[in-house]
């Protein structure tokens, strides 16, 4: 299958251009864009590259310490496309010059081409070009078919091309007449100054189509459905007629893996294991069993672990080390009963995605695979399965939406396949401090109602993560002619792309004061109910 490789020198819309390229219908990865051009040649399917995309960055090229390209990449004669940083990169290393200006872009900006005046004074073509300085298709470029010639685009940039490398054309530029895209005159190198992968650049799409399609060549081969075909046969490939394990923890991931196995394998041969912690959501188990059995599951291990967390737990009340007995008895609860089971050649199945194998827009080089899941970190199994040789990730190449389609393909519940995130120590650090059972119940409840609020007031759906948090602080109300000393229940919601920021969801004041009465009323033991108003950062998305 086509595909375009991005290499990424830590901007923080990488990977949404290689979701952009795989909307497109073409298979897309990423990796550090400091990988040296003999590491590219041994990336497996390497062949199937038809081009590449240089990201941008929050470094600068006129730094020294800024992440560097190997030029090989240049010489591969394959198309190349620069974004922002990427296109500096390019001018900087191949003789032109790049330096930081007064007018620096952010934003919204707009883009017009082709190029009338050539504005010597701010990019002048370099008299040592011994290739004619106008592009060889001023107007007509192969980068902008079908796209106005004058559309906004979306920049975020301090430095500029002040001088472009010898044999590179200016084809489109700024409100501010800084060169904002570039196109060498004979190679099929380009670069773009501003960000076409985000949605509020104009035509940003039909930009990174026609490089991937119509300069780079690339068939529109890559869908969900196709997905599935290959991920099957690959399963079937590696389990043969050999067990499989796969351990569920109710979310997405984890499920769909669970669908995905089931389709391709007899269902004899999937051992699905659960483990009920104790601290889970009100119903959790059945409706993940309910789940699973809808799938075809007939191995399923429903685990009641719930004294194994819950003991150990009794008077701790220390985030790190709630954190660290769950995991622990994750750990001892996961070996037991993966022991009883017998089957210890089995293969181990893993939710793992894309975004847990790369680490992105943290910087470069940081190639360090993310085990993914809970329950997963430091587990012994896991790495014993791992170093046998016995791990299965079918959903490594895959993001999130990308999860969460493949699953309604395979028929999964939507109401599963949309659920918000959960963290694997679960109600644990939503109770801050010491655990009880009581409080457990209350907040089970509580968290109940106000799942049950915003799905029937059509909100859930626009919250990437909603959730209530239980205080260890009591406040002073009045109920009938009683004074009493209730709980404090705080609410989160929350909007994201992908949890590493995220912005307070700006609930209607109404709502609000609706859901805190119907917390209040039905759950005696809460007095008073808080909405956190804080994103991320400063704070956390959890409490704890
Ligand atoms: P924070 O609180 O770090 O959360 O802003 C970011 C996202 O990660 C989830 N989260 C966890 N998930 N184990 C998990 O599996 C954990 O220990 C854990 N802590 C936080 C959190 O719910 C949010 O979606």
């Amino acid at each position: 299958m086509d595909s375009i490789l991005v290499l990424d020198f830590g901007g923080q819309t990488t990977q949404l251009i290689a979701r952009r390229i795989r909307e497109i219908g073409i298979f897309s990865q990423v990796i550090p864009g400091d990988t040296s051009y003999a590491d590219f040649g041994k990336m497996e399917n390497g062949e199937n590259i038809r081009g590449f995309i240089f990201s941008g960055s929050p470094e600068s090229v006129c730094d020294a310490q800024a992440p560097a390209l190997d030029p090989e990449f240049l010489n591969d004669g394959r198309p190349v496309l620069g974004i922002c940083y990427g296109l500096q990169r390019i001018m900087h290393d191949m003789g032109g010059e790049v330096q930081k200006k007064d007018t620096r872009e952010f934003g919204r900006n707009r883009i017009r081409y082709p190029v009338s005046n050539p504005h010597p004074g701010a990019h002048p073509q370099p008299s040592a070009d011994p290739q004619p300085s106008a592009h060889p298709h001023p107007g007509a470029d192969p980068l902008f078919a079908g796209v106005p010639e004058n559309f906004v685009s979306w920049m975020s940039h301090g430095d500029s091309i002040t001088r472009p490398a010898a044999g590179f054309s200016v084809i489109a530029e700024s409100e501010n007449s800084h060169p904002a895209a570039l196109a060498h005159n004979s190679k099929p190198i380009y670069g773009l100054q501003f960000h076409p992968e985000v949605s509020h650049c104009e035509h940003g799409l039909d930009i990174l189509r026609n490089f991937s399609v119509e300069i780079c060549g690339c068939g529109r081969e890559w869908s969900i459905r196709n997905f599935i075909q290959a991920a099957e046969d690959e399963i079937r490939k590696r389990a043969g007629a050999g067990a499989v394990l796969l351990l569920i923890s109710g979310g997405v991931d984890s499920t769909v893996v669970g669908g995905l196995l089931l389709k391709c394998l007899k269902a004899s041969q999937v051992h699905l294991m659960y483990i009920d912690t104790g601290l889970m959501r009100k119903n959790e188990t059945q409706k993940v069993e309910g789940a699973l059995r809808a799938l075809g599951a007939k191995n399923l291990h429903i685990i009641h672990a719930e004294e194994d967390f819950l003991v150990p737990l009794e008077g701790v009340g220390d985030p790190e080390e709630k954190r660290r007995i769950i995991g622990d008895a994750f750990i001892r609860v996961q070996e037991r009963e993966v022991n009883k089971l017998g089957i210890e050649r089995a293969l181990l199945a893993q939710g793992t995605l894309y975004t847990d194998m790369i680490e992105s827009g943290k910087g470069v080089g940081h190639k360090a695979k993310v085990i993914k899941s809970h329950h997963n970190v430091r587990s012994p199994l896991v790495e014993k399965k791992r170093a046998a040789g016995l791990i299965i990730e079918p959903l490594a190449t895959l993001y999130k939406d990308e999860v969460r389609s493949l699953g309604l393909e395979l028929g999964i519940d939507p109401d599963v396949i949309n659920r918000h995130p959960f963290p694997g120590p679960g109600l644990a650090v939503r109770i801050l401090g010491e655990i009880t059972r009581e409080k457990l119940d209350i907040l089970r409840e509580a968290d109940y109602l106000y799942m049950g609020e915003l799905k029937r007031r059509g909100l859930y759906d626009k919250i990437w993560q909603a959730f209530a948090v239980l205080l260890p602080i009591r406040s002073v109300g009045v109920t009938g002619d009683h004074r009493e000393y209730g709980y404090i229940c705080a609410l989160r919601a929350i909007v994201s792309q992908d949890g590493m920021t995220a912005d307070v969801y700006p609930f209607d004041m109404s709502e609000l004061l609706e859901i805190s009465s119907i917390l209040t009323n039905k759950v005696s033991q809460i007095g008073r109910v808080s909405y956190d108003i804080s994103s991320k950062p400063p704070a956390t998305i959890e409490w704890e």
